[in-house]
């Protein structure tokens, strides 16, 4: 069962636009962050995704697809690929976890810092591909999912 929220252009757009946000706004405050501070902020980013993104993906996949399919089969195709694009993210999304997972298990000595650095890093690079994809998925989204009313 989809929402009306997500039925609806503008309302669905809306939703989108407000994830972005969120998530380049929590960017901005992790890569600001030094230390400790910084993975921690940086799960927090990884939460935000899974929260936002991964459910708003699983409930369209849920609902609104299967919806717009039953509407209009020619449409299977490009709610494929749209789904892949989900399936593409939450890819991303487990490989940064587990950058973060293998930071927390680096023992705390002498060069810890210098590999937090490049750990922080590598997690922050698949956030970047990560907004980048999502970006073009969601104009994707706003191109494709109302085609068929
Ligand atoms: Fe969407």
């Amino acid at each position: 069962m989809t929402g009306p929220s997500l039925r609806q252009k503008d309302s669905h757009s809306l939703i989108h636009r407000a994830i972005v946000s969120e998530i380049e706004e929590a960017t901005v405050i992790v890569e600001k962050l030094i230390g400790s501070e910084q993975i921690e902020g940086l799960k927090l980013l990884l939460e935000i995704w899974k929260e936002k993104v991964v459910r708003h993906a699983d409930e369209e996949e849920r609902g609104l697809f299967p919806e717009i399919l039953t509407a209009n089969p020619s449409m299977s195709e490009k709610l494929e690929k749209l789904s892949s694009q989900h399936e593409q993210l939450r890819s991303l999304l487990k490989n940064a976890e587990s950058i973060v997972l293998k930071l927390t298990l680096e023992p705390k000595d002498s060069s810890f810092s210098y590999r937090l650095t490049q750990y922080i890093n590598e997690g922050l690079d698949v956030n970047k591909k990560m907004i980048s994809i999502l970006k073009q998925h969601f104009e994707d989204e706003e191109n494709t999912l109302w085609e068929y009313q």
